[in-house]
Parts: structure tokens; sequence; C-alpha cells
């Protein structure tokens, strides 16, 4: 993999972020109220949530899908202004083109971009090793299951080689079983291949399981309620009793069950 340039501190930040959509009823909803944060080089940052509070619209324009109404998104410094190959996207539920096999899937982003045949497979089948799916290579969407399809998700991502991977609940439509699977694998893809990585999940734990640090938004309009560094070695778990502290120290800052 080409190197990067590594004395950049902050990769991408939101800075003083407001939006609203308006409603058929002539009113305007608030979504975003003044959302600042900053991701580091290599961070695993984890936004922490409830339902319907803003994430998926935060992490849209973060993309570079939607705009705000005010505010700005750096990514190393430059204004995002619309979709962007450095910024890589995972969804819930990855949008995979049914008649494209996995291979067809995963190196699509590059084929855009004009890179030979031989060199997108090449770099394809590499990831497509990495997520741990090496002999799925001629398989379509049709025949994987909800995790592999994430998996062929993550590998796409990771495929066009962005500098940031913006997640939104990427295993949010997955089993608790499969789930659980997948978060380690996240981690275990993460620490292989080292990316700025944006996680949005509703789920408290699923956030102190990954997160180096964990922004905590609150309920809509969404706004940072509190920024939480997690200083527990890795693999993390459950039941551990620091783990659990975490876990009640966030909970009580937040008036709804996350
Ligand atoms: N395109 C849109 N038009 C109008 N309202 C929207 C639109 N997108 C999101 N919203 C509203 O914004 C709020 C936050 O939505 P969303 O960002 O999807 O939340 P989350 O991802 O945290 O569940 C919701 O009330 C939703 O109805
Ligand atoms: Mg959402």
């Amino acid at each position: 993999m080409e190197a990067r340039n590594i004395d950049v501190k902050s990769e991408i930040s939101c800075q003083h972020l407001y939006k609203s959509f308006p409603g058929m009823d002539g009113n305007v909803t608030e979504v975003l109220k003044d959302v600042n944060l900053s991701v580091a080089k290599n961070e695993f940052l984890v936004i922490l949530g409830p339902g319907q509070c803003g994430k998926t619209t935060l992490l849209n324009i973060m993309a570079g899908l939607d705009s705000s109404d005010s505010g700005e998104i750096l990514l190393n410094d430059v204004p995002v202004s619309g979709p962007n190959p450095n910024l890589g996207l995972v969804f819930q539920r990855m949008a995979l083109m049914p008649w494209k096999t996995v291979m067809g899937n995963v190196s699509m982003g590059l084929k855009f971009r004009g890179v030979s045949k031989k060199e997108r497979e090449e770099k394809a089948r590499y990831f497509i090793n990495l997520v741990g799916l090496s002999g799925f290579e001629k398989s379509y969407p049709y025949q994987l299951s909800g995790g592999m399809k994430q998996r062929v998700g993550i590998a796409r991502a990771y495929c066009s080689d962005p500098e940031v991977l913006l997640m939104d609940e990427p295993f949010g439509a997955l089993d608790a079983q499969t789930r659980y699977m997948m978060e380690e694998e996240i981690l275990r893809i993460w620490e292989k291949a080292k990316r700025t990585v944006v996680f949005v999940t509703n789920n408290i734990e699923e956030a102190i399981y990954l997160g180096d640090r964990i922004v905590l938004l609150s309920r809509c309009p969404a706004t940072v309620k509190a920024v939480y560094p997690i200083d527990l070695a890795r693999p993390r778990q459950f039941t551990d009793s620091r783990f659990l502290e975490v876990r009640q120290k966030i909970a009580d800052n937040t008036d709804l069950a996350l």
C-alpha cells in the first residue's frame, strides 16, 4: 500500500455544522445544531447517538452527499464540497450490484478511475482476502449471507483506497451473533490496514467495544454532548468491570435507552 502523509493531525473535521429539513406542513426540523468534531489520522472514532437524532444526516454531509446549511467539513484542511474519492462509505445495507460478482463489486470503484483490469483484480483480491472472503470472488450477492455482504461492502470501500472510511451502522441489520463477529472482524481489518474510521452506531456496547474515542450526540437536533476517550486495551470484553464502568458513565449522560 502506498505511504501517506503522516504529519496530519486532524484528518477530517466538522466545524459548526447546522442542518434543517423543511417539513410538508411548512415547519422546519432542525437536525444538526452546531456539530463540531475532529478525527485524527488512523483513529477509530465512534459517533454514538439515539435513533433519529441525525447520525445519518451528519455522515451524509461528511461524505459530501448532502450539504449543510452552514459550517463545513474539512478533509486535511480542504473543504469537502461533494463526493470525494478520499472518502469511502459503508452503509447498513450495502447496495451491491446484484448482477456483478464479489470481484466485480469490490473492484468497481477502481474501474471508474481507469485502473487496468490486472491491477484492479490484484487489489480487489487483496481486500477480498483481508475481509475473509477468499474463494468467493465469483459468487453473486444473492449467494451470500448478510454478514458476507457487509464484508463485500467493506472490501469495496477499502479497495478504492480512501483516506477516511465512513460507516453508517454497518452491522445494524445483522443478527446478534453475526454482529459480534463483524465487530471483531472490523477491528482485525483496521489493525491490518489502518485507516481513519468514523463509525456511526446507536449501540453503546458496540461503541465501547470499537472506539478509540466516542462522540456522544444528543437527541435531535444533534449536538455533541460529550467526548469519551476509551483507553481500554483491545480486545475488549463486554463483561470486564472497566468496560461496564465506561458503559455506566456514558449511559448516565443520556436520557434515552441506547
Ligand atoms: N431528506 C430528509 N428530509 C426531511 N427530513 C429528514 C431527511 N433526512 C432526515 N430527516 C429527518 O432528520 C431526522 C434525523 O434523521 P437521521 O439523520 O436519519 O437520524 P439517525 O440516522 O440518527 O437515525 C429525522 O427526524 C428524519 O426524519
Ligand atoms: Mg441512520
